[in-house]
């Protein structure tokens, strides 16, 4: 398969009479797909049950008949007026119980029974009429789920739907809620929390202190569980008509519903990638970082992404969106430093994308993204990243087709344990995404390639090195599976520190055959406190004490374990520094006999099968062992 361009356009934004100059435009410039769609509910549906699909048509036979495929996005992101008044209970309510009003979009609450009947109505008119429309080559569900907090909804029909799901939870004998059994998983004996009735049950927010962990638990799960739902309705409908592959775009660092499982249902992931952006309040990059990228983004941060859809995926990805210029969003708004657009998209296909979309193609001169830039201006003339997008064009005619390559280092990445880590940090600022991310981030500073897999994984065998840092609740067949596999494995901190329903389980975690080592106590530490480890680095932010005979890889300057080692298993005690990481992860690449490569600052490569891309994140030239790279460019090799 080739790898390709795209762009997302608006054709209810425009004119009719500038669809053939855009459409024409487009395939100028090299692109081959164009979305479309997924916000323009009004239009297609203006009122109930009165549907005007005729400019749809009319669209998708203009881009199409210029050369172009079209994926359709379904609408219900942004349902319509009368959709809200026809439920007003649809909307949802935020954390304080403050009604999300209608006037942006994504205002919705997926528990809503009503709301997702619409959205099957409206699918199903939309699958239907092009289904079998020769220039429809993908569909998009929605758009963006969870994007502006929007996959947790403290609405009352989110309660009902939660309490209803308890009872399918803790079943009885009688297939009846067992309330006895959510009590004692829950230790509701503490503060007199015991619930008489499964009605009882409120949701978790605006309780005076923190609600019961196990709660807000069972809220994220089920929260997660309903945009599942939500999103398998939907592709349940396309797939009566067609079997064109259908995806979701997926964001950065959005985290609150489980990725993985609505992956299962669709057959290409793909996601909005807007490295300046992002840079700020998403990465958790330090200040010197944020000043030293600001025009370039992250030099991790898509890639960790990439990487984590591919696996979403089940191989198959996009960038449905690429940040093409400065956006409207972020807390600031810098144009990319030239040569970044080519290079941002240069990533994407060397981590395996099929397809990178630049959003948008013209700028809106209305509304909320008018200042956000496209690849044309709102007078049309082309916009600096036109260029750039041209250059990729010229550079794709030669270039191989996708290669699906397995990279020897696999990281399991685990929606649930990230609501475990984000409900009980422990200390503030700490993540799950932001240890795997210093974690990945070490990988990538030693020049490795990077495979995510998920919570179901029980087959390791195609990896040297595999890590399950911070896993909070681990199943015993995944323990045993690690125990049991061929790969160098790294866990902790927090690993297999939960059960299922957040509790601490005794014997104390982690709790491994073969391996003698208990957390005896857990601590956090303030951000400025860093304890040296004897050899170089340190621990940082958290740290366990670790009882146990087996022998120590890692200790403080003062002799304290902080990484053990038993068998083909490390247990490391504490979120380390960069150093401290790199120091870990050499250690174990050379028992994996796995080659690295130091890195210079700002400058990342990626292998896949027999080619290798260098990609230098920086605004100076960078002498490498593979020659000197220009700044913001990229060695293809
Ligand atoms: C994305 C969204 C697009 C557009 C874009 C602006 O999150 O999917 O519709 O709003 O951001 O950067």
């Amino acid at each position: 398969m080739q790898r390709s361009l795209g762009t997302c356009y608006y054709p209810e934004h425009w004119d009719e009479d500038l669809w053939h100059q855009d459409a024409r435009q487009m395939v100028e410039a090299g692109l081959s797909w164009v979305r479309i769609g997924e916000f323009a509910w009004k239009r297609m549906e203006p009122d109930e049950g009165k549907f005007e699909f005729e400019w749809l048509d009319k669209a998708i036979d203009i881009l199409g008949q210029a050369g172009l495929k079209v994926v359709l996005g379904t609408p219900t992101a942004t349902p319509p007026k009368w959709v809200v008044d026809k439920y007003p209970d649809m909307l949802a309510r935020d954390e304080n119980g403050s009604l999300r009003k209608f006037g942006s979009r994504r205002h919705y609450c997926f528990s809503h029974m009503g709301y997702l009947e619409q959205c099957r109505d409206i699918v199903t008119r939309l699958a239907k009429r092009y289904g079998n429309n020769p220039y429809v080559a993908a569909w998009q569900t929605d758009n963006e789920y969870g994007c502006h907090n929007t996959s947790i909804s403290y609405s009352a029909v989110a309660r009902d739907g939660f309490c209803a799901w308890l009872r399918t939870v803790f079943r009885g004998k009688n297939n009846d809620g067992d309330i006895a059994a959510l009590n004692r998983a829950w230790g509701n004996v503490f503060w007199s929390m015991e619930y008489d009735s499964f009605e009882d049950i409120d949701l978790p927010n605006l309780t005076v202190t923190e609600a019961n962990p196990a709660h807000v638990l069972a809220f994220r799960r089920y929260s997660s569980k309903k945009v599942v739902e939500f999103n398998r309705a939907q592709v349940d409908i396309i797939r009566q008509y067609c079997d064109t592959p259908i995806a979701h775009n997926y964001m950065g660092r959005i985290t609150d519903f489980d990725h993985f499982e609505v992956g299962k249902d669709l057959d290409i992931a793909s996601w909005d990638s807007y490295p300046l952006g992002f840079l700020e309040d998403r990465v958790g990059a330090s200040k010197q970082e944020q000043i030293d990228f600001s025009l370039q983004g992250h030099p991790d941060f898509q890639a960790f992404h990439h990487d984590l859809y591919r696996a979403v995926g089940k191989g198959r990805w996009w960038v449905m969106e690429q940040q093409p210029g400065p956006v409207n969003w972020a807390p600031y708004n810098p144009a990319p430093l030239p040569g970044m657009v080519r290079l941002w998209t240069w990533e994407a296909f060397a981590h395996g994308a099929e397809v990178v979309c630049y959003f948008r193609w013209r700028q809106a001169p209305f509304a909320q993204e008018q200042m956000h830039a496209g690849l044309l201006r709102p007078d049309n003339a082309p916009a600096p990243a036109m260029t750039e997008v041209q250059q990729v064009t010229s550079e794709l005619s030669d270039a191989s087709d996708i290669i699906k390559a397995k990279a020897r280092i696999a990281l399991i990445f685990d929606y649930n344990s990230d609501a475990m880590w984000s409900i009980q940090p422990q200390g503030q600022s700490l993540s799950y995404f932001g240890l795997n991310f210093d974690i990945y981030c070490a990988l990538r500073r030693l020049g490795l390639s990077i495979d995510f897999l998920s919570p179901d994984t029980r087959d390791f065998a195609e990896y040297g090195l595999v890590i399950a840092a911070g896993m909070m609740h681990m199943p015993d067949d995944l323990k045993a599976a690690l125990a049991h596999c061929s790969a160098q494995v790294l866990l902790g901190p927090r690993s297999a520190a939960r059960d299922a329903h957040m509790a601490i389980p005794v014997p104390l975690p982690p709790d491994l055959k073969d391996f003698d080592i208990a957390v005896a106590q857990v601590q956090t530490l303030r951000p400025e406190i860093l304890i040296p480890l004897a050899g170089g680095g340190a621990v940082k932010g958290y740290f366990e004490l670790i009882e146990g005979d087996d022998e120590d890889v890692l200790t403080t300057a003062k002799g304290v374990s902080v990484a053990k080692i038993a068998h083909n298993m490390i247990y490391l005690a504490g979120w380390l520094d960069d150093a401290g990481f790199e120091r870990l992860l050499k250690i174990m690449c050379e028992k994996a006999k796995i080659g690295i490569v130091q890195m210079p600052y700002g400058v990342r490569r990626r292998r896949a099968g027999d080619e290798e891309f260098w990609f230098n994140y920086t605004a100076d030239a960078v002498d490498t062992s593979v020659g000197t790279i220009a700044p913001a460019d990229v060695l293809r090799l």
